[in-house]
């Protein structure tokens, strides 16, 4: 647990979710100091500190009370609970609110020139993916006897590369797929990004500057609606 008497927030350091991240703080009124490359940013004007990390890394961290909390796209977050549902880790997080950014779907993709394709096409096909248990379930529940390849990045060269026949991956505005000749097919999650907390977070001062910064976070979505 985190025994910092200073609330912690975990945001993705690069990545799709960063800007709109520190613009949320921002509009927060949290004053944080960024310009140098570090791991942890101290507000100025509030007891909090924000985290820079791996997306990936963000729900296990607040999953373990590492930090109070962390924002993150739901598709990450459904994937490490998946994952440490099989497992003796802790899972649980509340959702404390679904931001306004981050918007997502994870899609099956495979090579253009192979036109339109069914579902059963998938059957004895390998598919590669960041996103393993995800995939793994909808497969499941499609009937689809198809093998899993497990890729941490790169996945749209996967099938150039003769790794995978097809991919499961994130797609936003699609510039991704057209690049790599891949025809898009079913939508398996569609995500935004989220807010989350540590579901045992007891500390009385962390959980009043919480209550401060909610009816901000709803005037900042209110305004833009
Ligand atoms: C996702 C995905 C693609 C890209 C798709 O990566 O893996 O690379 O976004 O977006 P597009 O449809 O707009 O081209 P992401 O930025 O989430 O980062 P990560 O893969 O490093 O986690
Ligand atoms: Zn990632
Ligand atoms: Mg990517």
């Amino acid at each position: 647990m985190s025994n910092n008497k200073r609330l912690r927030i975990a945001i993705q350091k690069s990545g799709r979710l960063s800007k709109d991240c520190q613009n949320l703080l921002k509009q927060l009124g949290v004053k944080l100091n960024l310009r140098e490359q570090r791991l942890i940013a101290h507000a100025t004007n509030m007891p909090i500190d924000v985290l820079r990390v791996r997306d990936d890394d963000i729900p296990g961290l607040v999953m373990d009370g590492v930090c109070d909390l962390g924002i993150v796209g739901e598709n990450v977050l459904e994937e490490v609970q998946a994952e440490r549902r099989n497992s003796s880790a802790s899972f649980a997080v509340k959702k404390l609110a679904k931001l306004d950014f981050g918007y997502c779907r994870l899609a099956l993709a495979w090579p253009q020139e192979l036109g339109a394709q069914d579902k059963q096409w998938f059957n004895g096909k390998r598919i590669a993916t960041t996103y393993p248990e995800i995939l793994s379930q909808y497969l499941e529940r499609e009937n689809i006897d198809a093998s899993v390849v497990m890729l941490t990045g790169s996945v749209e060269v996967a099938p150039r590369a003769g790794l995978a026949d097809a991919i499961c991956d994130l797609v936003s505005t699609g510039a991704t797929l057209e690049a790599n000749g891949l025809m898009q097919g079913d939508t398996i999650l569609e995500s935004n990004a989220c807010l989350i907390q540590n579901q045992e977070l007891a500390d009385d001062d962390k959980l009043a500057l919480i209550d401060k910064l909610m009816p901000r976070l709803r005037g900042v979505k209110q305004a833009k609606e």
